[in-house]
């Protein structure tokens, strides 16, 4: 077995500087190595650059910000992530930025066109250029995966291939009116924090899974934005909500994903190291990395 780990030092589909520095963090803390004593080969040929496909002048399309940026970048994760599925690898792509999952689902769809995506984020990242208030991109990916929302000519390479009842989200607190008429009006299945209290992590993951792979049987895809855990176990990131997910919820979620077998691809987003101080960010790394562990398969026994 084989992680392609997709090192993404991207920021554009937000305002906050430093997230870009979020996957070189995690890989000098050590999560290559880590995941090779889980027994992983690890693949990694260095963080992308992303620099260079950088467009000079970019100015917003409507509201959304650095749309031709995101775009070019995303179509280049895209890529990778599908070439490193397709080689059979496991792809895990580390932001960067949460609107990077506009280019790892896509890459995930291009091999396994039945993939379900579990989204664990205190974020609904599902606006669309006519319901973003704050023209950031991240805060956008599924209303594109799914086909929600007017065109915008820049995504067009966006196949919207992901299904409504695909999808699951995990962790939600934080999500826009526009965003709310959204999930109502297409039926999209959603855990809030309401639920996680309600029914305790072990039910609320049993639901989601059950409602997007009902036998089991399909690849998943997990998104996982870093703000989904509380700010408390993860404070370094651009848009913290308080009343999130614990420690252990959070990586109950993964270990729970990884054992269905049918893991494909997993990421890991919006780590950014240049937010709050010293200590917060080595505790938010190193919840990073292992969070990312218990989705590859480290177990407590
Ligand atoms: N809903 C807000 C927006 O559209 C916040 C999104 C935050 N997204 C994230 N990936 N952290 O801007
Ligand atoms: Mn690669
Ligand atoms: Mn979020
Ligand atoms: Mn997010």
């Amino acid at each position: 077995k084989t992680v392609a780990i997709i090192g993404c030092p991207f920021s554009g589909g937000q305002s906050k500087v430093g997230v870009d520095e979020g996957p070189i963090h995690l890989v000098e803390a050590g999560l290559l190595q880590q995941l090779a004593e889980l027994g992983w080969q690890v693949s990694f040929d260095g963080h992308h650059q992303f620099e260079e496909i950088r467009t000079e002048d970019d100015p917003p399309i409507g509201k959304l910000k650095n749309p031709r940026f995101v775009s070019n970048v995303c179509k280049a994760v895209a890529h990778a992530v599908g070439e490193h599925a397709k080689k059979g690898h496991l792809p895990l792509t580390l932001g960067g930025d949460h609107s990077l999952a506009m280019g790892t689902i896509s890459g995930t769809l291009e091999k396994y066109s039945d993939a379900c995506v579990v989204w664990v984020d205190a974020h609904a990242d599902i606006n669309t250029a006519e319901t973003t208030d704050s023209g950031n991109i991240h805060g956008m990916p599924l209303s594109f995966l799914l086909g929600i929302g007017p065109k915008v000519d820049e995504f067009s390479w966006v196949k919207p291939l992901l299904k409504t009842h695909r999808l699951v989200y995990i962790g939600l607190r934080d999500v826009d009116q526009g965003e709310r008429r959204i999930l109502k009006e297409n039926g999209i299945k959603a855990f809030s924090m309401h639920e996680v209290d309600k029914y305790g992590i072990g039910r609320v993951v049993e639901m989601a899974l059950d409602h997007v792979n009902p036998g089991r049987k399909l690849p998943i895809h997990l998104s996982f934005d870093i703000d989904a855990l509380d700010p408390a176990v993860a404070p370094s990131t651009g848009t913290p909500v308080r009343g999130g997910l614990t420690f252990r919820e959070g990586h109950y979620i993964c270990e729970a994903v990884y054992e269905t077998g049918c893991l494909v691809a997993v990421d890991i987003m919006e780590v950014n190291p240049s937010l709050s101080d010293k200590e917060s960010v080595k505790q938010t790394v190193a919840v990073g990395c292992s969070i990312v562990r218990s989705a590859l398969g480290e177990t407590l026994l």
